[in-house]
């Protein structure tokens, strides 16, 4: 059946891009229209509203999302670039892809970062005579998407009422003397029913796709309550999983062994902001943003989207120099994501020969500085690129 498909270019090279990945989707007679929404600095600029209510609804009626990236800016540039005549009229500008999580509850974020053979910008290492090893990377983030310590639940100069509740913990004491204008609060907040169904998504997809192990990213050690809870939530899942293991290691200490022993790790699940870190530190082994996807999946929407930004000191660039790669994984996590995997492999097996054969490679994977005078340099085009994946499809 003829599956329709949102898609939202945004700004920047997010209009680059996803065209690219409906080229390659079109490649392999994947069925389906697809339908225009805005989104995006303009629409802030013009209406007051990065992310109009019509896009709002036609995500609600066709559920699934395939979106490139957006342009925000600080408070004072955001004010200054709105329309004179909506000036002063209380329009504050939001993230439309916050905003997006938060209104579809798109809880569960998924990161997967693998290695493809051959990348020069793969992560390798010595061993110990001396010879460079190149460990194949394959870890999948699941980062919660909707609470902890991006919840949102913050102050500075905290109400009378949220200090009086602060002031009855044990630890408030060294706080006590603090004035009310010099405090600033953000809060970590985790409910059970988030934390369960990330960790579920976690060891449901390291059963369907094989991995031995699942481990949560957190610091129970210090954040007793939230990392506490996940941890809790983790002991009491696994059980229910025989053959995968459950491990558990400190954000800290995490962000140090991926970058000595990234192989050991498959899952991983992760509160907001943790989840956050461990994936641009993955996404770093594999080749960096021109490879980095994402799946952000609720219970009945789904969006999937490039890591990267509208990056735009290259949106100007004709012929484009950036990777496409992000942008068309995220197309194939979008396939999985429908029952389409065959279709998914069959793009992840090609733009691995591409990478393998790297005879047509973007700036990046020449590592080079981005600019117009990369092609001299050898470097391909952004639908170079796109047309070698489609040759080997
Ligand atoms: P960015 O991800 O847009 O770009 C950072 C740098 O990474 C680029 O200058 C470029 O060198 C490289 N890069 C990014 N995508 C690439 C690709 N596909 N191929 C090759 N190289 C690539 O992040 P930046 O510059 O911090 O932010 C630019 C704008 O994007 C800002 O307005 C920011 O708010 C927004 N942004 C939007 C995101 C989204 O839509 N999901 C995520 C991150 C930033
Ligand atoms: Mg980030």
């Amino acid at each position: 059946m003829r599956k329709k498909i949102v898609i939202m270019p945004g700004d920047g090279i997010g209009k680059t891009v996803l065209p690219e990945a409906i080229k390659v989707l079109n490649a392999v007679d994947f069925d389906a229209e697809y339908i225009h929404a805005d989104i995006g600095w303009e629409f802030w600029c013009k209406d007051g509203n990065a992310l109009p209510q019509k896009t709002i609804e036609l995500l609600e009626k066709h559920k699934i999302g395939l979106f490139g990236a957006i342009t925000s800016k600080p408070k004072d540039a955001a004010d200054a670039e709105l329309d004179p005549s909506l000036k002063g009229k209380g329009y504050t500008y939001f993230s439309p892809i916050v905003g997006m999580r938060q209104h579809f509850n798109l809880d569960i974020c998924i990161r997967p970062c693998q290695s493809f053979k051959g990348n020069p910008l793969n992560f390798i290492r010595k061993d110990s005579k001396g010879n460079f090893e190149e460990p194949i990377v394959n870890a999948v983030i699941f980062r919660q998407n909707t609470e902890g310590l991006y919840s949102g639940v913050e102050w500075t100069n905290p109400p009378a009422n949220v200090r009086a509740a602060f002031e009855t913990h044990p630890k408030w004491k060294k706080f006590k003397d603090v004035p009310n204008e010099e405090l600033a609060i953000s809060t970590r907040i985790i409910t059970k029913n988030a934390a369960t169904r990330i960790i579920r998504a976690a060891f449901e997809y390291a059963k369907k796709f094989e991995y031995s192990n699942v481990t949560i990213c957190e610091k129970p050690n210090v954040l007793r309550e939230t990392s506490g809870m996940m941890l809790k939530i983790a002991k009491e899942m696994v059980k229910e999983y025989s053959g995968i293991a459950l491990w558990d290691t400190n954000i800290d200490a995490q962000m140090m062994w991926l970058t000595k022993n990234p192989e050991d790790y498959g899952i991983i699940v992760a509160e907001n902001m943790f989840g956050d870190i461990i994936s641009d530190g993955f996404a770093g082994l594999i080749g960096g943003l021109g490879f980095a996807c994402s799946a952000n999946i609720g219970q009945e929407v789904a969006v999937f989207e490039p890591t990267h930004g509208s990056a735009p000191k290259y949106q100007e660039l004709n012929p484009s120099i950036v990777n496409p790669i992000a942008m068309i994984l995220s197309a194939c996590m979008m396939l999985d994501h429908i029952g389409e995997t065959e279709k998914a492999t069959k793009i992840r097996n090609a733009i691995a020969k591409v990478v393998e054969e790297g005879k047509v490679r973007t700036y990046d994977m020449m590592k080079l500085r981005g600019g117009k005078d990369v092609f001299q340099k050898g470097a391909a085009t952004t639908q170079q690129v796109t047309d070698e994946i489609i040759k080997n499809l």
